[in-house]
């Protein structure tokens, strides 16, 4: 059973969405304070995420400065506090307390005012959310969360290429929609929390966002008899025996809703259409990383690529997801990691991994494939990576064997790097190690030797691979040239 949200119909929680002229004059004003991730990095000597963690925003608080508009706009916005109405007038005349208010996004009380919304920079965009776990008491279910780790992953691994209609299911607070919108003619963004969906229609506003629209629904209910370019999701993923908050818990067994939706995603894909999205699954300890996950994408008509990123114990996993936001959660949080321990005891659950699936609708020849690979970070974005990875295990599965392949012009893709250590040995410079990575992607590294390391500084694309590796390094080169080109390191040129 799925939390009950069904009380945020007349929602007076969430924000309303501003008026274009409101918004362009919120949107100003946070800009021209300086209201940026830069900014306020700066001001709150914060490392790369602004966690609102008490212990950290305690911190925080302490780094203000008194009469500084900036400091006033992070107390508000970013920490929950409360400013003065002198230093909140200053700060935000520009937009006008009483319109801010009318729009619920402000409280303004004789005892000061404060933010009814959390606002965090994030690249381009301006993203509000729920300023604690706690919208009207602890646990309430229909919490809509901020920027954190596995939104930016999402993100980082999604295919950012020209789209017609992209879908998000489950937008939250709209992030991946609009993000997604950059480069699609228009996108559509589902959730089964309205509260969600005030929130995402509130940032569409806030960034002046047009080619989107959201709606409150179950799953893909909402676009049923629909095709999509793309599809990004970012589901409730957290296996739990639990329904307490949407963003976070299914309602449903063990890993059975990213299961579905991943079965359903390709029945909503145009031809040639990705989709790509984020799923945990229980793994039993003596199968491969994505052994479990390989069922669910085989014979749907897309090729996949599933990604792991992480396999914890159940202890490790209970805790980092009962982390507790405040003082009255961290009475509970014992309580509840027993009880999940129980449910992964009577389920027989050890180990629960997390990964992505990217999934490519085509229609064969030559069949559809599944490969399997690690995602060690997001560094960027991995979108071009992504893309020659797809096209790579094309090519390998059309062209005919390694003639065709040595007659392709191949060079290392434009974000990768080198790392290398010398050491002297016997008077002279000499390679200790060679490590190649990718600045853009999901954080591939191979190690190199010296012989190999001077095979790819001939790939250049400027002749066919045959020719780059020479004869006395065909036989090695085509190894590393086929192993780096399945893993989107090397782009293939007309
Ligand atoms: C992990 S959050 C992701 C939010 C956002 N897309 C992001 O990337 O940060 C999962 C979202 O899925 C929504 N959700 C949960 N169950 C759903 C369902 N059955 N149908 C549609 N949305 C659902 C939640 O309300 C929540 O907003």
């Amino acid at each position: 059973m799925a939390a009950d949200l069904s009380s945020a119909t007349t929602d007076q929680t969430a924000p309303q969405t501003p008026s274009p002229g409101l918004a362009e004059a919120f949107r100003r004003l946070l800009g021209e304070a300086n209201f940026t991730i830069e900014g306020v990095r700066e001001l709150l000597h914060a490392e790369s995420e602004l966690s609102s963690a008490p212990d950290r925003v305690a911190i925080y608080e302490r780094r203000l400065k008194p009469g500084d508009d900036l400091s006033t706009l992070a107390r508000l916005f970013l920490l929950g506090g409360t400013a003065s109405q002198a230093d909140a007038e200053r700060a935000l005349r520009r937009a006008g307390l009483a319109a801010l208010e009318e729009s619920r996004i402000l409280d303004v009380t004789e005892r000061g005012v404060r933010a009814l919304v959390r606002i965090v920079p994030h690249g381009e965009l301006l993203i509000g959310c729920d300023l604690n776990h706690e919208v009207e008491g602890p646990g309430d279910p229909r919490v809509v969360t901020g920027i954190n780790g596995p939104a930016i992953l999402l993100a980082a691994l999604t295919i950012r290429r020209r789209a017609g209609h992209a879908l998000d299911v489950g937008t939250g607070n709209g992030i991946q929609s609009l993000l997604a919108a950059k480069h699609s003619e228009r996108v559509t963004g589902l959730d089964i929390n309205p509260r969600a969906i005030a929130f995402a229609r509130f940032n569409a506003a806030l960034n002046g966002i047009g080619n989107v629209q959201f709606e409150v629904g179950d799953l893909f209910a909402p676009v049923s008899g629909h095709r999509f370019d793309l599809i990004v999701c970012n589901p409730p993923y957290v296996i739990s025996p639990e329904s307490s908050f949407a963003y976070r818990d299914s309602g449903e067994q063990r890993d059975s809703l990213c299961r579905r939706i991943t079965g359903l995603i390709p029945d909503y894909l145009n031809e040639g259409g990705y989709g790509q999205l984020l799923v945990s699954w229980v793994k039993e300890p003596d199968e491969d990383e994505a052994a479990a996950v390989r069922p669910w994408v085989e014979g749907r008509g897309c090729d996949a690529w599933l990604l792991h990123y992480r396999t914890e114990d159940p202890l490790t996993h209970a805790a980092k997801w009962n982390q507790p936001f405040s003082a009255s959660a961290a009475a509970v949080f014992a309580q509840n990691v027993d009880a999940w321990l129980d449910y992964y005891r009577r389920e027989g659950i050890q180990e629960i991994a997390f990964g992505a699936i990217s999934l490519h609708r085509r229609q064969g020849p030559p069949a559809n494939w599944t490969v399997t690979g690690e995602l060690r970070s997001a560094d960027g974005s991995a979108s071009d990576q992504a893309q020659r990875v797809f096209d790579a295990q094309d090519v390998l599965r059309q062209s005919d064997g390694d003639q065709a392949f040595l007659a392709l012009r191949l060079r290392l893709a434009p974000e990768h790097r080198q790392d290398q250590v010398l050491k002297v040995h016997d008077g002279r410079w000499q390679l200790a190690e060679a490590t190649l990575r990718l600045e853009q992607g999901v954080g591939f590294t191979g190690t190199l030797d010296e012989r190999t390391a001077a095979i790819l500084a001939r790939l250049d694309g400027s002749r066919p691979l045959r020719e780059s590796l020479g004869p006395e390094d065909l036989e090695l080169g085509l190894q590393v040239a086929r192993r780096l080109f399945e893993l989107g390191f090397l782009e293939r040129l007309a």
